[in-house]
């Protein structure tokens, strides 16, 4: 897909399923977003659905022969392209599927399963090289808040997820900062953290890849968003989009998000 221009970047709006959704309940969200959605709608916003891995064929399928216009999204892979990594899955198998956006480093990853940074970075890479775009996820604890640690941890993580990674492949980038203590908890960000980290966010990036490159990467913003409060966020300027848990799981809500998102 093309990459977002500077200064005119298309909100993107991810729904992230985690591990919820058979097959069969996949194909039904999907087809509950197709009655709730026009064409019109969906080409003045990207939209993204990241299925667990099992259900990837069927809503490939069914966005196919209906033309839908969703893009297909993962929430994890590894980056070796084969090989002897037991109930791992690489970019490239994803590929085939046409996967376009991968979710690289959401702290369910992190903290549950132990990706290092290093991790990411190799990750981020090979998916890039594979030909799809990482949304790589950033966010403090809750510790890290009240001590007032949350740039640094934040900035952190970018810098180091894009050690040695090239310009152009940050540049069709998204970044999206989840709080962990927002993270399926019903409490958000302020409107205004989210806007400031965001803002911390592009400055990091523009120090290591240049006004251009941090112009045209997108923000989003993740935590307990849903139809009710995606707005707030969705009306700052600094953020460009949203990763969606727990609201994403119903095809009908997640559509209502989409319809805020309409610039
Ligand atoms: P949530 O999840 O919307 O359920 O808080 C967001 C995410 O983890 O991507």
């Amino acid at each position: 897909m093309e990459p977002a221009s500077a200064n005119v970047r298309k909100r993107l709006i991810c729904g992230n399923w985690k591990m919820n959704h058979t097959h069969f309940e996949a194909v039904k969200t999907i087809q509950d977003m197709m009655a709730s959605l026009s064409d019109e709608e969906l080409m003045r916003v990207d939209v993204v659905v990241h299925p667990p891995f099992t259900d990837l064929r069927s809503v490939q399928t069914v966005l196919e022969t209906e033309r839908f216009g969703v893009f297909l999204g993962a929430q994890h892979c590894y980056f070796e392209e084969k090989g002897a990594f037991t109930g791992e899955i690489s970019p490239m198998m994803l590929s085939k599927l046409s996967v376009s956006y991968v979710i690289v480093g959401h702290s369910e990853r992190r903290q549950l399963f132990g990706q290092s940074d290093e991790i990411v970075r190799k990750t981020l890479l090979s998916v890039a090289g594979s030909g799809m775009t990482p949304i790589l996820c950033v966010g403090e604890t809750l510790l890290d808040r009240e001590s007032s640690q949350q740039n640094d941890i934040v900035c952190s993580q970018v810098e180091k997820a894009f050690n040695k990674v090239s310009s152009s492949i940050v540049s069709k980038m998204a970044i999206a900062y989840e709080p962990i203590w927002a993270i399926g908890t019903g409490k958000t960000a302020t409107k205004e953290d989210a806007s400031e980290m965001a803002l911390v966010i592009r400055d990091k990036v523009e120090q290591i890849q240049g006004r251009e490159v941090a112009d045209s990467l997108r923000i989003l913003y993740g935590g307990s968003v849903n139809e009710d409060n995606c707005l707030s966020f969705l009306r700052d300027v600094n953020i460009d989009g949203l990763l969606v848990g727990g609201a994403s799981l119903d095809g009908k809500k997640f559509s209502a998000i989409v319809k805020k998102a309409q610039k």
